[in-house]
């Protein structure tokens, strides 16, 4: 609890294209979430490293993100957003989890597995360690609730042991956080194979929504949207295409997918694609412009980041400080 109200932490890494499915799923349920919670929302650009990054491009994409954070509808007077860079709390907890974390926990991790496999040459101790730098994320803000997908489930579920274990041993120091899985637009598929997840690193540019893409680019993408032949609107598992685009109606438009279903009884594919594609322009137009409008004022976006950066210290170092006296540093002397 802060300020008498739970405290939600997310984080997201500035890596790849956003997609639509990055703003479904998580960034427009931040916005829900920052209404009735004490909100953290970090760039974690200390996990981005754990497989090579191009300088450039990850400070350019970390601050685009914070800007789409604000643009897309977070306060950063009541929200806290910044960057895990700019609060050394994460890496010094971090540390200090590893020494409370089994070697064998993390070679179970599925995302670990997944990632060696894909970056070979490059099977580093920060990408072996990375669920602990995210439990330590987690844990320095006495984070209640954390909203992260499915894919996240694995390493929210290790974070809670890494309290628990801890506070066995020292007392009640960590909240014990819970996941927070939200129903809707959680999973939005590939266009162009909606059997598999909507994907920022996907090599075809037509299978994803991306968050800069314009009204123009928006429209062909879902006219080029692989459906079926049954030719009718119907939310089932026999029409993953069609449920997928009924799923994005549907959260962009408030309605259930069984409203989706009736406002579009006997009308065509082609009908359907088009309102479809209509609506995620309707709100991402708003939201480019936004961003681009801060990305252009520097001076103000530079002010949210020094003063989100030192709010997050002050609440980080609260836990950090007493995490160390209980495992046993040295007091400071002042
Ligand atoms: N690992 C998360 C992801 O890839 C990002 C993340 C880092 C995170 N730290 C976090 C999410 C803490 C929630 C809480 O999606």
């Amino acid at each position: 609890m802060l300020n008498g109200e739970k405290v939600v932490f997310s984080g997201a890494q500035a890596t790849g294209n956003l997609t639509i499915g990055n703003y479904l799923g998580a960034i427009r349920n931040w916005v829900e979430l920052a209404n009735d919670y004490q909100c953290f929302f970090c760039v974690v650009d200390e996990h981005s490293i754990t497989v090579r990054q191009d300088p450039a491009t990850l400070r350019r994409r970390s601050r685009e993100l914070l800007t789409l954070y604000i643009a897309a509808g977070l306060d950063p007077e009541k929200s806290c957003l910044y960057f895990q860079s700019h609060v050394p709390a994460h890496a010094e907890l971090a540390w200090i989890l590893n020494c409370f974390t089994y070697m064998g926990e993390l070679q179970r991790m599925t995302q670990f597995k997944d990632k060696s496999a894909k970056h070979e040459d490059n099977i580093n101790a920060g990408l072996f360690t990375y669920p602990v730098l995210m439990a330590a994320d987690i844990l320095l803000y006495q984070a209640d609730l954390v909203p992260v997908g499915q894919d996240q489930k694995q390493h929210l579920e290790l974070c809670r042991d890494i309290a628990q274990r801890f506070n066995a041993v020292y007392g009640d120091v960590f909240t014990v956080p819970e996941g927070y899985y939200p129903k809707t637009g959680a999973r939005i598929m590939s266009l162009q194979d909606p059997l598999h997840k909507m994907s920022k690193s996907d090599e075809n540019p037509n299978a994803s929504i991306y968050l800069t893409d314009d009204t123009d680019t928006i429209m062909r993408k879902f006219r080029r949207a692989v459906t079926d032949s049954e030719g009718v609107i119907r939310y089932c598992e026999e029409q993953p295409g069609i449920r997928n685009l009924i799923d994005i109606y549907s959260v962009l438009n408030g309605k259930t997918p069984q409203e989706v279903e009736a406002e579009f009884a006997g009308r065509g594919y082609g009908d359907f694609k088009t309102a479809v594609g209509e609506s995620v322009a309707a709100v991402l137009g708003p939201i480019q412009k936004e961003q681009k409008r801060l990305l252009d004022d520097r001076a103000y976006v530079d002010g949210i980041i020094r003063d989100n950066a030192q709010k997050a210290a002050w609440y980080a170092e609260k836990t950090l400080r007493k995490v160390q006296k209980k495992v046993g540093f040295p007091e400071r002397v002042r």
